[in-house]
């Protein structure tokens, strides 16, 4: 089999042409989809950590994790929380998706960056199980060890109990209803050499994880965020950006983003979460020292400055020249 050849959509981002296989209620509030490509070909490939953003009919887009196995290159798998206070996405896919549906849909991107390690320590809150659960079936295969604590508000509300069970006594699982808040002091207390933490769920989970395992040196905690972590304001200065292959060059004001500059000069680039999260709008930096402002890159990647997310991200000097 072939894999689908991806449209590329006047944003210059590849868009799959997919439809709803099947939906399926997985917890509380928690409905994974299963996606296939319209014409049934075999997806493009992906790895753990990796996500798709589905480009819904009332004009938003919304990224959700791969849940799925990437043996399976028939469907990729979603799973959907109902926001309480929904913006529009989650509450569209639970109302509206049904199989036979079609679905545009952009991806996979990998920004979680799933590496290799002697072992690991998967934390997961709530729907923060979704890019775990492929993590936790990689380590398995590669038969690398592996723990996974994961807490939730209830049981009934913990989505894929039924396929962790199979994983016995290394799945430890924290409803907060039965008094189960996981115990971060003893799992983080004594630093494992060559264990790497992965951590993805609300924003005060990771800003714990990170805290109670800052003792366990730099590199150790991977976190996925759904929300960018709240940073003190830097002041923004007018900054010249070179963009090479097209060989324009524009003037970004102290109060525009470069993505937004360089989006209304017609230049091809794209976004989605617009807070430095979901990877949407990395660019290649080809000169010049960006001024990092995300969540997704690590300290090596942003010294190393040869992509930036021009969402948030300025330059330490002047001028930046990126791969537009
Ligand atoms: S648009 Fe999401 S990281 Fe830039």
């Amino acid at each position: 089999m072939t894999s689908v050849a991806p449209v590329r959509t006047g944003t210059g981002k590849a868009e799959l042409p997919m439809v709803v296989r099947q939906l399926r209620w997985e917890a509380a509030g928690v409905v994974s989809v299963e996606l296939s490509a319209a014409d049934g070909r075999e997806l493009p490939p992906w790895r753990p950590g990796a996500h798709l953003e589905l480009v819904l009919p009332t004009g938003i887009s919304r990224q959700y994790s791969l849940c799925g196995s990437p043996e399976d290159r028939s469907a990729y798998r979603i799973g959907v929380l109902r926001e309480r206070n929904s913006r529009g996405g989650s509450e569209y896919v639970h109302a509206f998706l049904r199989p036979g549906q079609p679905v545009r849909v952009r991806g996979p991107l990998d920004n979680f960056g799933f590496g290799p390690a002697r072992a690991y320590l998967f934390v997961a809150g709530g729907i923060g199980i979704t890019p775990i659960l492929p993590m936790v079936r990689d380590a398995e295969r590669r038969g690398v060890p592996w723990q996974l604590v994961y807490g939730g508000r209830a049981a009934e509300s913990m989505a894929f109990l039924g396929e962790l069970r199979a994983y016995g006594d290394r799945v430890r699982l924290y409803p907060a209803d039965r008094g189960g808040r996981i115990p971060l002091a003893e799992w983080l207390g004594a630093p494992r050499p060559g264990t790497e933490i992965y951590v993805c769920g609300p924003e005060r989970l990771l800003a714990a994880v990170e805290e109670g395992a800052a003792h366990w040196g730099p590199g150790a905690v991977h976190a996925e965020r759904f929300k960018a972590r709240a940073k003190p304001a830097r002041p923004n200065t007018e900054i010249e950006v070179v963009c090479a292959r097209s060989d324009r060059t524009v003037t970004v004001p102290a109060d525009r983003s470069v993505l937004s500059a360089l989006e209304e000069e017609g230049l091809p680039v794209t976004g989605s979460c617009r807070e430095g999260i979901c990877g949407t709008c990395e660019t290649r930096v080809i000169e010049g020292v960006p001024d990092h402002r995300d969540d997704i890159l690590s300290g090596e990647d942003r010294t190393s400055g040869k992509v930036m997310y021009p969402c948030v991200s300025r330059a330490l000097g002047t001028r930046l020249v990126l791969d537009v």
